[in-house]
């Protein structure tokens, strides 16, 4: 299975492997990172899954929609690495993507 790195708020790093058809909000919260909020439960309209994305990954992540553009906008943390990770699918083309879970707004 594709793995995924995960770093928390405390820089503690762990790598997890992701079944076929999960978010990577989803394969963070199922793995029992509970700073992940995900209070909406994926349906873009809270940011509280937002994680900072590796760059060299970049050019593999689905385009950002609208909607999420205006939610990462109300957060203090975002920059240009910033994504929702309810918006990403994780695919086999993300294996070995790492992400860090962004601080708390
Ligand atoms: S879980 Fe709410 S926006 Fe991603």
């Amino acid at each position: 299975m594709p793995k995924l790195t995960v770093v928390d708020r405390s820089g503690t790093e762990r790598t997890i492997e992701v079944g076929d058809g999960l978010t990577v909000m989803e394969a963070i919260r199922d793995n029992g990172f509970d700073e992940l909020l995900a209070l909406c439960g994926g349906c873009c309209s809270c940011a509280t899954c937002h994680v900072h994305v590796d760059p060299a990954f970049g050019d593999k992540l689905p385009a950002m929609s609208e909607d999420e553009d205006d939610l990462l906008e109300s957060s203090d943390h975002r920059n240009e690495t910033s994504r929702l990770s309810c918006q990403i699918e994780f695919t086999s083309d993300l294996d070995g993507l790492k992400v860090q879970i962004a601080p708390e707004d």
